[in-house]
């Protein structure tokens, strides 16, 4: 028989293979460097907000890492390359991240539904964009449960999604507050919101930084969580 969950790994193997590489996601594109440099910016803020001041010693995993781009931050930012574990569904986006990562980042494809790490492996579990990527409930639920699963006693989810939902892009869906405080049932939850709506972004980095900057801090036309999840 074929499972909810099956149906959906393959309606996401599916929506996948219909992208193609995207020139928006170009380092050279102004818009892009924005982007990513102030959510960097952001991630810092909120992580020496909950005390961290070091990658040291700290065991990372990240679910849905697709090329492994965020694995190979973290490892810039200072986490070992020894201590990163990380799964992703699709096997050519795990080959890629592979080849990218150094060799002794564990990448393994796989379903982040059941992770095969043991119960409180990890002092931080990273998701950016995945659970916007699942359209099923379900399996966004098991997910969540998998990531608390190994999340150590005092240890920190690091989320990042859009929660608004994207016109163009039936492949997926925003995930509001609500829906992450109910993924997360008995957890301390903080969220910022940041990242100003990437066409706006696109549109006016290549004029004026200070422009998206000034828009940004109004929040209003930001479109993502940047969140922590601890275990209560
Ligand atoms: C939008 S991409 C984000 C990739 C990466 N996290 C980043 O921010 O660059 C979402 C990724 O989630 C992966 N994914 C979706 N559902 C998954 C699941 N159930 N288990 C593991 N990975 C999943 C997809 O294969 C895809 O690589």
């Amino acid at each position: 028989m074929f499972s909810s969950t099956k149906v959906e790994e393959t309606r996401i193997h599916e929506a996948y293979a219909k992208r193609q590489k995207d020139p928006r996601y170009s380092w050279f594109s102004p818009g892009h460097l924005f982007l990513i440099q102030e959510r960097e910016r952001e991630i810092f803020i909120l992580l020496r907000k909950k005390g961290i001041n070091s990658f040291d010693n700290m065991q990372f995993l990240e679910i849905g890492c697709g090329e492994g781009y965020w694995i190979r931050q973290f490892i810039t930012w200072g986490a070992r390359p020894q201590n990163i574990d990380a799964v992703d569904l699709l096997p050519n986006r795990v080959d890629e991240a592979k080849r990218l990562c150094p060799e002794t980042v564990r990448v393994e494809c796989g379903s982040a539904t059941k992770l095969r790490y043991p119960d409180q492996a990890f002092d931080l579990v990273h998701q950016s964009t995945v659970f916007s990527s699942v359209l099923d409930y379900s399996m966004k639920k098991n997910i969540a449960s998998e990531m608390l699963r190994v999340l150590k006693t005092h240890g920190l989810i690091l989320w990042y999604d859009f929660h608004v939902n994207n016109p163009w892009n039936s492949d997926v869906r925003g995930v509001n507050k609500r829906e992450i405080y109910q993924l997360f049932p008995n957890c301390r939850v903080v969220l910022r919101r940041i990242t100003l709506a990437p066409p706006l972004v696109r549109l006016l980095a290549p004029y004026s930084r200070l422009a998206c900057y000034c828009l940004e801090q109004l929040k209003i036309f930001n479109t993502h969580y940047l969140g922590v999840i601890q275990k209560m």
